[in-house]
């Protein structure tokens, strides 16, 4: 298992693992599927903006996990506060490939010399929620009923990790 940056080759595994999650889960609050223009368009802009995309690449070639963040919310009071996501292939879970993304990612984020990083969380998925609190992140906050899919609302559970606790300015 190799954890390296993104490539425009590895947009194709990347958008299985979302349309996986988008038809079959509720970790992404999407109903449709998207193409490879969009997660295209999704890799250049986090490029951009000088933010990590990462994969994980598994034995055999093949992008069995990625992981990201990008800005929490638009105004610049904000702007040492980011907001990521991690996916793990539907075959490939249980197995650490989670976990060692996140910690590729949160090594990225400090060395980028942010403060936050926040993750919003379906509050039912106990997989995500676990392994957010073994990475040390907190819970900061539950939103009733803000998501509808598969015909029920769905709460959010907010998550945040500080990222250098020792700083009282950036
Ligand atoms: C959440 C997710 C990224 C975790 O990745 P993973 O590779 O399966 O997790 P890991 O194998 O690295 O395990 C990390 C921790 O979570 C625990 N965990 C994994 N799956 C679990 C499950 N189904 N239920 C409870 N705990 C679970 C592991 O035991 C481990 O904890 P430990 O250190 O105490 O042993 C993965 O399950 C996934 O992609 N889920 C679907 C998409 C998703 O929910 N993404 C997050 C959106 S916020």
């Amino acid at each position: 298992m190799q954890i390296r940056d993104a490539q425009e080759n590895d947009l194709a595994g990347i958008l299985d693992i979302y349309n996986d999650a988008v038809l079959n889960s509720t970790a992404i609050w999407n109903n449709n599927p998207v193409d490879l223009a969009n997660r295209r368009a999704w890799l250049e802009e986090r490029q951009r903006q000088g933010n990590p995309v990462l994969v994980a690449i598994d034995d055999g070639g093949q992008v069995a996990g990625y992981a990201s963040y990008g800005p929490w919310r638009p105004h610049e009071g904000y702007r040492h506060t980011v907001e990521h996501s991690v996916y793990v292939c539907d075959s490939q879970r249980g197995v650490g490939i989670g976990r060692s993304l996140m910690l590729e990612l949160l090594g990225r984020a400090r060395a980028a010399n942010l403060h936050v990083m926040v993750g919003a969380i379906e509050s039912e998925n106990r997989a995500s929620i676990h392994m957010h609190q073994q990475l040390g992140f907190f819970h900061a906050g539950h939103l009733r009923q803000v998501g509808f899919k598969f015909g029920r609302w769905l709460d959010l559970t907010f998550m945040q990790l500080i990222l250098n606790p020792e700083r009282s300015t950036p």
